[in-house]
C-alpha cells in the first residue's frame, strides 16, 4: 500500500551532487561497464571502415581521407583509450575471479593503479596516432 504524499515528501532528500561522491572501486566498475559499450560501438566503426577501404580504390582514397581527419583521430585515440581501460579492468576483474584483491583495501588499490596503467596507454595511444 502507498503512503500517504505528505510522509513521502518529508523523507531526507539530497540532491546537492557535489556532496555526492562514488568510491574508486564503483567508478572503476561503472568506467568498465561504458568502456565495454564503446569497444562495442567501435567494433561497428572499424568494421565499416573496412568495408569502405576495400570497396574499391575510391573507397580506399575515401577512407584514407577519414582517418587522415583529425576529428576521426580524435575518435581513434578515444576508442584505443577506452580499449586500454577495458582490457586493464577487465585482466582486474579476471584476478579478482581468482580471489586477488577482494578486500575493500585491495580493491581501492588495484583500481587505482588500473587507473595510471590506463593514462601511460592512453599516452601511448596519443603518441601513436598524432
Ligand atoms: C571487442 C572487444 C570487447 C567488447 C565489445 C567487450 C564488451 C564488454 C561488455 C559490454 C561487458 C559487460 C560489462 C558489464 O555488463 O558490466 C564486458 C564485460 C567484461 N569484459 Fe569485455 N569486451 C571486449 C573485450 C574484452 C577483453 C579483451 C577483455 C580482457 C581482459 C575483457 C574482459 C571483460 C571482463 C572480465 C568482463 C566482465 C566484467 C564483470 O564481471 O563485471 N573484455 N565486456
Amino acid at each position: 500500500m502507498s503512503k500517504p504524499v505528505k510522509e513521502r515528501k518529508s523523507r531526507p532528500v539530497n540532491l546537492d551532487l557535489q556532496t555526492i561522491s562514488f568510491p574508486i572501486t564503483a567508478i572503476a566498475s561503472i568506467l568498465h561497464r561504458v568502456t565495454g559499450v564503446i569497444t562495442f560501438v567501435a567494433v561497428g566503426i572499424l568494421l565499416w571502415l573496412l568495408s569502405l577501404s576495400l570497396s574499391s580504390p575510391l573507397g580506399f582514397k575515401e577512407a584514407a581521407d577519414i582517418v587522415d581527419g583529425w576529428f576521426f583521430t580524435f575518435i581513434l585515440w578515444g576508442i584505443l583509450t577506452a580499449l586500454a581501460y577495458h582490457i586493464v579492468g577487465g585482466i582486474r576483474h579476471l584476478l579478482m575471479d581468482l580471489g586477488y584483491f577482494e578486500e575493500l583495501d585491495t580493491g581501492a588499490k588495484s583500481a587505482k593503479v588500473s587507473f595510471a596503467i590506463t593514462a601511460a596507454l592512453s599516452l601511448l595511444a596519443g603518441i601513436l596516432v598524432w
